[in-house]
């Protein structure tokens, strides 16, 4: 089996489905359930036992050792973070505890448990840590995409908190020879996206009738990917990856950020039209986020000249699919909104 930390959020929860549509072996998947995680979105998995799902905390290092020794897992895919860049601002110690002494626990456990593996399991464990294109900090409008040797310079609490993060699983690699694989990847978009963030943020703000907030003058700009991509790289990575390799992953559709929301505004206007006007009316510009990144992007060259993955969706697919999801899976985010997701603490297979 695998274990996938965060597997009830955004990213995690879609790789635990896709996982489980492609292959038969199990996951153990490990959540603190923190606002972020979401047993709702796994409900499909009720009753299959396939996924065995722990509530645990990643700095919980005694429940990270029970856990290890108890389901013995071929690897680790670590998911589970503080992910949100205006949380970490207001708030960052639970950045710092999640994504720095987090990672510390899970990679000491890991360590501890690949250690005591045969000769043969050893070379074959895999520590796949998930991160992100933030810490290698803001380009230029006209500065070359990030690529895997860009220096870090991390610029939010929630970026240096994962920078942080990435440079442990390095040393761990390289001081104990830990089999670690190490992923950048660019912003997600998708189904099961909490509406903290801007794209499912401003699907529901404009069903809801509410203001659109665009940050600053909305043209800085980020790389988007399709989470189900995102899914599929991380695979192709687990798989074909080399031992000790970071890898970007992205999508090469970089947008200013008032070019995504005009965009949602036409296809919601064009899906579930309003009785008068455009949901374009709904757009407001607000003060701007502090120290906010002015432009992200990610060469992706690597992966597809070394492991031979490329992205299946345009920003265009994945984007209409994404709408349509939203439209169609209201009771998914009005739990959100509402806070009833919270009561789901278990699924049955627990
Ligand atoms: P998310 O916030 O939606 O989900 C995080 C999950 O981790 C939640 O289920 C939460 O309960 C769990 N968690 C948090 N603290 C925990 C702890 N101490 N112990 C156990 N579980 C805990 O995040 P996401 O958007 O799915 O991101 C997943 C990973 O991908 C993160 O590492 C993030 O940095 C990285 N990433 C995200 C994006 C993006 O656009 N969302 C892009 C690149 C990389
Ligand atoms: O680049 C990868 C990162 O993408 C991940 O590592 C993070 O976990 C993920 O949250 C995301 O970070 P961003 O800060 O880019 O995502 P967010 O959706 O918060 O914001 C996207 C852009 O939209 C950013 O430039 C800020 C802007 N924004 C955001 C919100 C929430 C707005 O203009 N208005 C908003 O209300």
């Amino acid at each position: 089996m695998i274990l996938v930390t965060g597997g009830a959020g955004f990213i995690g929860a879609n790789f635990v489905l896709d996982w489980l549509q492609g292959s038969d072996e199990a996951v153990l998947n490990v959540d603190k359930l923190t606002y972020a995680g979401n047993l709702g979105t796994l409900k499909s998995l009720r009753g299959d036992a396939r996924h065995v799902f722990a509530r645990a905390d990643i700095c919980d290092r005694a429940a990270m050792d029970t856990l290890l020794a108890e389901h013995k897992p071929r690897a680790i895919l670590h998911f589970a973070a503080e992910s949100h860049v205006d949380r970490s601002i207001h708030g960052p110690a639970d950045f710092v505890q999640t994504n720095v002494v987090g990672t510390f626990t899970l990679l000491e456990a890991g360590r501890a448990y690949w250690s005591a593996l045969s000769p043969s399991e050893k070379s074959a464990f895999r520590f796949l840590a998930v991160s992100t294109d933030e810490v290698f900090g803001s380009l230029g409008a006209t500065d070359p995409q990030f690529s895997e040797s860009t220096p870090y310079a991390p610029n939010s609490p929630y970026s240096a908190s994962k920078a942080a993060s990435d440079h442990l699983v390095r040393a761990y690699h390289h001081t104990y020879g830990l089999p670690t694989l190490t992923t950048n990847c660019s912003n997600n978009y998708g189904p099961y996206h909490f509406p903290e963030k801007l794209i499912p943020l401003v699907i529901t703000r404009a069903l809801a009738g509410e203001p659109l907030p665009v940050y600053g003058d909305g043209k800085n700009i980020r790389d988007w990917l399709y989470v189900g991509d995102h899914c599929s790289a991380i695979r192709r990575v687990l798989e074909k990856g080399v031992s000790g390799e970071t890898y970007n992953i992205g999508g090469w559709n970089e947008k200013t950020n008032i070019d995504v929301v005009n965009t949602l505004c036409d296809l919601l206007d064009e899906l579930e039209p309003k009785s008068s006007g455009s949901y374009r009316d709904q757009i407001e510009f607000v003060k701007d986020r502090p120290g906010h990144d002015q432009r992200y992007a990610i060469d992706a060259r690597k992966l597809e000249r070394e492991l031979g993955w490329k992205p299946a969706e345009t920003f265009e697919t994945g984007l209409r699919k994404t709408v349509q999801w939203y439209l169609t899976h209201r009771s998914w985010w009005q739990d959100v909104a509402s806070g009833a997701y919270r009561r789901l603490e278990s699924l049955n297979n627990e």
